[in-house]
């Protein structure tokens, strides 16, 4: 933990100002063991290997740890690092562009393996904050420990320790997997200052009737719940045929006479988005769909009511790869 980080933090329990309370260990630049505590609540919160930790798996309810269990066990699988994150990234977080987070501090809600916070942090952000409930906050800080400006913090979406302090937030694909993802969005939007910005990207409801029909069945009563390692083995068998699918028919039809024919293709806009990739990022990504114990499919109608309800202006929601809802707003 960088200690400029403490100018943020704010006491999840009750409000109060971070302190250091007591350092066991540095090494470059970061505290790596020792204690936070809120002079005015008593609370005491430990910093271990490097990442303050203001929450933890056996401390929150048992359906947002198991999610925060099985993606943490897939982020610190599949640590790799792909070129197409930044065109990926920015594919969600649209119309924001790199330019955006110059000089801003900048929230991030579920940072997984840290990839975005990386980005953020590479963009110009005065000061970039990845959170995550899971174990993902290993990979994330090793990810980032480099960065002067990139921080990583184990904490709740709901119970975010920090001050309404963040020029930006955004959340990339963890909003829908939350017990309550009006709440989780909410909870994010308020750590946002009065004129900042916030994204949020979200499965849609709309175009993707056969995942809700048919794959969900097989989500929530198998693959979530058996051992992620033997479902590492079980998903290359619907990878194969996802990477087969992209490289042999969506890529290359996508490529001729502007993808006239591509276009009529099931899934198109999707698998084309993900054709570029290699088996591991498709691996990741099919793993990633099949792991997850909850996950919400959200209308636009629904979404729209989000941005609604926390007062945003000048919301910009659109239609990402013909399944998904991403959107953009000001706040107060
Ligand atoms: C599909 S991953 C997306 C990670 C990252 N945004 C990315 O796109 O690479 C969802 C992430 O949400 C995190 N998560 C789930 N529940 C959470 C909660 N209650 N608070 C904070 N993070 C949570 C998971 O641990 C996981 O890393
Ligand atoms: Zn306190």
């Amino acid at each position: 933990m960088k200690e400029r980080l403490l100018q943020y933090l704010q006491c999840p329990a009750c409000g109060g100002a971070i302190e250091i309370e007591s350092v066991r260990q540095r090494e470059s630049g970061e505290i790596m063991e020792g204690n936070l505590s809120c002079r005015a609540g008593g609370h005491h919160f430990p910093i271990t290997r490097g990442i303050p930790r203001f929450a933890s798996l056996d401390s929150v309810a048992e359906d947002k740890a198991a999610t925060a269990a099985n993606f943490g066990w897939q982020w610190t699988h599949f640590t790799q690092a792909d070129e197409r994150y930044a065109e990926q990234f920015l594919g969600w977080i649209g119309p924001v562009q790199p330019e955006f987070f110059k000089d801003k501090v900048v929230l991030e809600g579920g940072c997984g393996k840290g990839r975005h916070t990386q980005l953020a942090a590479g963009w110009g952000a005065r000061e970039v904050i990845g959170i995550d409930l899971s174990a993902a906050v290993e990979s994330a800080f090793a990810a980032t420990r480099e960065l002067e400006n990139a921080h990583v913090v184990q904490a709740d979406i709901y119970h975010l320790p920090f001050a309404r302090c963040f020029d930006y937030a955004f959340s990339v694909g963890v909003l829908h997997h939350l017990p309550d993802p009006r709440g989780g969005f909410k909870s994010l939007a308020a750590k946002v200052k009065e004129g900042g910005h916030l994204s949020a990207w979200v499965y849609g409801a709309e175009n993707n009737e056969w995942i809700t029909r048919f794959v969900n069945p097989l989500r929530t009563s198998l693959t979530s719940r058996i051992n992620p390692r033997a479902l590492l083995h079980l998903s290359k068998l619907p990878t194969a045929l996802v990477y087969l699918a992209t490289k042999l028919v969506y890529r290359p039809l996508n490529a001729i006479g502007n993808g006239a024919v591509a276009q009529h293709l099931f899934y198109n806009d999707y698998l084309k988005a993900i054709s570029g990739f290699g088996w591991r990022e498709q691996h990741t990504i099919v793993f990633d769909h099949l792991v997850a114990p909850t996950a919400f499919y959200i209308s636009r109608d629904e979404f729209a009511e989000w941005w609604n309800d926390i007062g945003a202006r000048d919301v910009q929601i659109s239609w990402h790869n013909k399944n998904s809802w991403r959107g953009f707003g000001r706040i107060g």
